[in-house]
C-alpha cells in the first residue's frame, strides 16, 4: 500500500460542492416493469437499501452531468471558471475514449489554457484518487482552485438482463472545489492512503474495451466476493486509525465517515468495524444508487446542502472498487 503524507506549507481545502442527477428517477418499481426484470421492490430494498436511482435521459451523459455539478460547485463559492487551474473528472464512464470528459468540460466552462485538464480511471474509487491527483497538481501549481468532479453514466455499461447487477447502479456527478490553503488554516485534506489488488481484477469488470474489438462491454461482478473485500478494506481498523493517526486524530474524532455508495449492508458492515454509529454515516445510497466514482461527492454536497457537515468537522472518506483499488481521506471541513 502507498501512503502519501500530507504537504507541510499548504494544503486543499474545500470551498463548496455541487451536484447534477438525471432528471429521471425510477424507483425499484418502475425500474422492474421499464427493464422486464425478474426481481421484487422488496428485494433490491432489502438486499441493497438503494430505493431509486437516477438515470439519463437523450441530451444527458456523463459530460453534462460533470459540466452541471461543477457549475453548481463554481456558482455556490462565487467564483469564475477562469480561477481554476486542475480539473481532475474521476469516470469510468466517459462520453468518448477520447477526449476526456474533463476537456469538454474545459470548454464548457471556459477554463483558462494554462490549466491541467485530465480524467483518471479508478472506477468507484476514483474520486478519492482524484482528490490526491489534484493535490499533488495544485502544489506544482501557480493557480490555487482546482476543480474535481467524480461522473458516471453506468446505466449505459450495465447488463439489464443481469438483475443481479443492473438494480445497483445509477447516474450523476458531484464535484468539489478546491482551494491551496496555509496549513495553519487548520482545513483541508489532512492524510489519504491508496491501495490495490490487481490480481483481483476479474471479480468487477467490464466484459470488453475499445481494445478488444471496439465495444465497450457491459458490467460483470462477482458480488459475493466484492462484497467481502469491501468490507475488508474499508472497515479495515488498523488501515483508519494508521490514516487518522497521520492526521492527529483517532476514530473518535470522526464527525462523519462519508463512505462509497454500494450496498446498505457493506455500509452496516464497515460502520460495525469502525465503530461509528450509524447516525454518524452519510448514506444517499436509497435515493442515488451506486454512482461509483460519484458516489462520495454527491454524498458530500447533499449532507452539506443539509447543514449536517459544518466548519471543523472531521470527515473520514472511504472508497473501494474494480481494480480492485481502494483509498481513503481525513478532510477536515
Ligand atoms: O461499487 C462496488 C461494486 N459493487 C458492490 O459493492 C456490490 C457488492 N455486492 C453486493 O452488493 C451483493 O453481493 C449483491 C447486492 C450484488 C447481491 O446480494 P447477495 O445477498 O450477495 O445475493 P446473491 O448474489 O448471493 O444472490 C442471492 C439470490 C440468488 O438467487 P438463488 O441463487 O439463491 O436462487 C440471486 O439469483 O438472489 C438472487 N438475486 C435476485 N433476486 C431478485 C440476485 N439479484 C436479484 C434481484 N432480484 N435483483
Amino acid at each position: 500500500m502507498m501512503t502519501v503524507p500530507a504537504y507541510a506549507a499548504t494544503r486543499v481545502a474545500v470551498v463548496a460542492t455541487g451536484r447534477a442527477l438525471p432528471a429521471r428517477a425510477w424507483t425499484n418499481a418502475d425500474l422492474i416493469a421499464a427493464r422486464g426484470l425478474d426481481s421484487t421492490p422488496d428485494w433490491i430494498e432489502s438486499r441493497t437499501g438503494i430505493l431509486q436511482r437516477h438515470i439519463v435521459s437523450d441530451g444527458e451523459s456523463t459530460f453534462t452531468l460533470a459540466r452541471d455539478a461543477a457549475r453548481a460547485a463554481l456558482a455556490k463559492a462565487g467564483m469564475p471558471a477562469h480561477a481554476v487551474g486542475v480539473l481532475v473528472v474521476a469516470t469510468c464512464t466517459p462520453d468518448y475514449t477520447f477526449p476526456s470528459v474533463a476537456a469538454l468540460v474545459h470548454a464548457a466552462l471556459g477554463l483558462p489554457a494554462t490549466a491541467a485538464v485530465l480524467d483518471i480511471n479508478a472506477a468507484c474509487s476514483g474520486f478519492v484518487h482524484a482528490l490526491a491527483v489534484a493535490e499533488g497538481l495544485l502544489a506544482a501549481h501557480t493557480l490555487d482552485y482546482a476543480l474535481v468532479i467524480g461522473a458516471e453514466s453506468f446505466s449505459n455499461l450495465v447488463d439489464w438482463t443481469d438483475r443481479g447487477t443492473c438494480v445497483l447502479f445509477g447516474d450523476g456527478a458531484g464535484a468539489v472545489l478546491l482551494k491551496k490553503e496555509a496549513v495553519s488554516s487548520g482545513r483541508g485534506l489532512l492524510a489519504y492512503s491508496l491501495g490495490a489488488d490487481g490480481t483481483l481484477a476479474p471479480e468487477l469488470t467490464s466484459t470488453h474495451g475499445v481494445a478488444q474489438g471496439q465495444r465497450a462491454g457491459v458490467v460483470h461482478m462477482n458480488g459475493r466476493e466484492v462484497f467481502r473485500h469491501a468490507v475488508r478494506h474499508m472497515g479495515d481498523r488498523a488501515h483508519a486509525d494508521a490514516l487518522l493517526a497521520r492526521a492527529g486524530a483517532t476514530l473518535a474524532d470522526v464527525d462523519w465517515l462519508v463512505p462509497h455508495q454500494a450496498n446498505i449492508r457493506i455500509l452496516d458492515a464497515v460502520a460495525q468495524d469502525l465503530a461509528m454509529p450509524r447516525d454518524k454515516v452519510v448514506i444517499t445510497l436509497d435515493r442515488h444508487a451506486n454512482t461509483s466514482a460519484a458516489s462520495i461527492p454527491l454524498a458530500l454536497d447533499v449532507a452539506a446542502e443539509e447543514g449536517r457537515l459544518r466548519p471543523g468537522h472531521l470527515l473520514l472518506l472511504l472508497a473501494f472498487g474494480a481494480g480492485f483499488v481502494w483509498s481513503s481521506a481525513a478532510l477536515r471541513w
